[in-house]
């Protein structure tokens, strides 16, 4: 699903980021297992990735970001209409996480629902509210993305136990004044591969944990090289699509945001794109892979870096389980 604004309805007018203080890093891998820190920095890029202490749930990240992205755009919570929650680790099976995050934000006028698409969570909530803002009567939402990945990684497995971590980003979404706004989205999915990139415990399929006798189940599972390949094609193809639906040139993008899975992929599609990496923002070193909370929280940290100033123009690619891709480009 494609959406080009001529006249941009909608701009990013805030963002925010939290992630948790306790660090992970390549070195407490090592011992937990077999690996090592230089296997994870060159075939990832990842050092460390920060995790929630227990008893921390995706909703307290949440609040976090949410007051920051509210506060840059100058919205009180009681003021705002919609809260888009995008991740695959909310607090409970129901009710939606945004509930909690309405209710720890006083957000008491906002419809509030979760997303589930997995890493490419936030690109599908900024289309969404993007649509959502097209209604007159609709003037700010708040969307998030957001993930306690720690809480479904298979600490033994060292396939994923290396790739994850915990984080959310949010941005404020208002009416566009104008000059800033959303020039473009793209959002799609294929449920055909779903079964490379997946965690079947939690849902209908294994109703009572009891039933669950291959542990594998219970945690994100990966097929690794599969995933890459598929992850830098889609990548490529939505970050294409856009730039020219849009209607732009590779030099209007000031700079390049990609999900941050792995520093190999996000070469791979500069390079295939055109782009070089000096104007592509990384942090996957800090983080790792934080699913739905990559994103916004690269976003955020690029913006108060001064990487994105007003009237920059941001791209935006992401891939993830589902599978799910997507892109956007941003006027700030
Ligand atoms: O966010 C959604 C999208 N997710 C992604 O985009 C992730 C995509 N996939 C990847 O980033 C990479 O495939 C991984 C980082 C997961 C793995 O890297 P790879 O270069 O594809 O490695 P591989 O799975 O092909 O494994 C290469 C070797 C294997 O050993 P053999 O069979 O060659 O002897 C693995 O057993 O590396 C071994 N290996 C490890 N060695 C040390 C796998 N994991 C580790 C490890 N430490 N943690």
């Amino acid at each position: 699903m494609i959406e080009v604004n001529l006249n941009p309805v909608s701009m990013i007018a805030g963002t925010g980021s939290y992630t948790p203080g306790k660090i992970l890093t390549n070195a407490d891998l090592e011992k937990m297992v077999d690996t090592s820190d230089e296997w994870i920095r060159t075939r990832t890029g990842i050092r460390e990735r920060a995790i929630v202490e227990n008893g921390t749930v995706t909703s307290d990240l949440c609040k976090e970001a949410a007051l920051k992205a509210l506060e840059e755009a100058k919205v009180l919570p009681k003021n705002l209409d919609a809260i888009i929650v995008a991740t695959i680790t909310g607090d409970v099976r129901f009710p939606a996480t945004a509930c909690y995050v309405q209710e720890k934000i006083g957000a008491v006028n906002a419809v509030a629902f979760d997303l589930s698409a997995a890493c490419s969570g936030f690109i599908y909530a900024l289309a969404i509210a993007d649509n959502m803002l097209k209604a007159p009567e609709n003037k700010n939402i708040l969307i998030i993305g957001t993930e306690i990945l720690s809480s479904i990684t298979n600490w033994k497995d060292r396939n994923t136990a290396i790739l994850f971590g915990d984080g959310a980003g949010a941005c404020t979404i208002k009416k566009s004044d104008g000059k800033s706004g959303i020039l473009g989205t793209y959002i799609q999915s294929d449920g055909r591969l779903s079964k490379l990139l997946t965690m079947q415990a939690g849902g209908t399929k294994y109703p009572d944990p009891k039933d669950i006798t291959d542990e594998k189940l219970k945690y994100i599972s990966m097929e690794g090289r599969e995933v890459f390949k598929h992850a830098v094609k889609k990548m490529v193809d939505a970050a294409k699509l856009i730039i020219r639906e849009v209607g732009l040139k590779n030099s209007d993008i000031k700079l390049l945001i990609p999900h941050q899975a792995n520093i190999r992929i996000i070469e791979a599609v500069a390079k295939k794109i055109k782009i070089p990496m000096e104007k592509v923002f990384v942090n996957v070193d800090k983080y790792g892979n934080t699913s739905a909370a990559s994103i916004p929280i690269a976003l955020d940290e690029a913006r108060k870096e001064g990487k994105i100033n007003k009237e920059d123009i941001c791209l935006m690619v992401v891939f993830g389980g589902g599978f799910t891709w997507g892109s956007a480009v941003v006027r700030f």
